[in-house]
């Protein structure tokens, strides 16, 4: 497939692979991504009142991930999340993203860590995935789907990446249900984030903005019952779910129907 065409360049020894891009779909994205790839960690840590790393810590440790095996983490980012479950496991990592700087922010973090052996990092579409049907025995994805078109597609895309009997696992911000909860996170995302992070940077000041209205109508659109019928109907089957810190984030993971893979 012409879209599905890669060409491999060299990135500080570590291979980056440029996929060619489908019109401005991904453009958003990479714009919001591109500016704050240098403070990403911190940030994203800070104004999450220190619950990021947790979340993501929680994410991993439902992984079951085998020496040797293989694991996708779309929407790497900064890589953190793919460093994680290379710390935590005897898996070899592959972080896909679609925004270069963010991918450029964490090769120098794999290398830091001596972990550019078991973690390589591919530019791409989580819409159109570089790789073979069955490929891995894992993939991960975090905060991606509100960035999506069409957010089952692309989770059938993932899918279609997963060997039978591998994990697909999800984290993405959520909205608590409790009302007084959900009361203190609009008024924390829309009067407290857009103001904190006025003197931050430009690149902040746009996420601090954006990020609670588009958190709010993601779930308007796609609540989490739908979100575990697009799971199963994209062949993941149990599908579990966890919100953790009140709702605040929804971790997902499940099986992909079919034999056991080699994990
Ligand atoms: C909030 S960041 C999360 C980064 C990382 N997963 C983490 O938890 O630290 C969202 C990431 O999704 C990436 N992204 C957005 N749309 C994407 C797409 N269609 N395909 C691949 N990556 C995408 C962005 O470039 C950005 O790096």
């Amino acid at each position: 497939m012409a879209e599905r065409r890669v060409s491999a360049v060299a990135e500080g020894g570590i291979a980056v692979v440029t996929q060619r891009r489908k019109g401005d779909a991904n453009a958003f994205a990479q714009g919001l991504f591109g500016g704050i790839s240098g403070s990403y960690g911190f940030w994203a840590q800070a104004l999450s009142f220190l619950q990021y790393l947790r979340w993501r810590r929680f994410l991993v440790s439902r992984l079951k991930l085998g020496r040797g095996a293989l694991a996708l983490d779309v929407s790497t980012g900064t890589a953190g999340v793919a460093i994680e479950m290379a710390r935590r496991s005897q898996g070899r990592i592959v972080g896909l993203d679609v925004t270069r700087p963010m991918l450029l922010a964490g090769l120098s973090t794999v290398d830091r860590e001596g972990l550019d052996g078991r973690v390589a990092l591919v530019e791409g579409r989580a819409e159109e995935l570089p790789f073979p049907d069955e490929t891995f025995d894992a993939v991960v994805f975090t905060f991606l789907l509100r960035y999506v078109r069409e957010p089952e597609v692309t989770i059938r895309e993932m899918a279609r990446v997963l060997k039978p009997g591998g994990q697909l696992l999800s984290l993405e911000f959520g909205v608590p249900e409790n009302a007084l909860a959900c009361a203190l996170w609009v008024f924390y995302t829309r009067a407290v984030m857009p103001l904190v992070t006025v003197p931050v940077s430009r690149g902040w000041r746009r996420v601090g903005s954006f990020l609670g209205p588009n958190i709010s109508d993601f779930y308007r659109r796609y609540y989490l019952e739908q979100l575990t019928d697009m799971w199963r109907r994209c062949g993941i089957n149990p599908v579990e779910t966890a919100r953790p810190s009140l709702g605040g984030a929804v971790v997902m993971w499940g099986v992909k129907e079919g034999r056991r893979g080699n994990r």
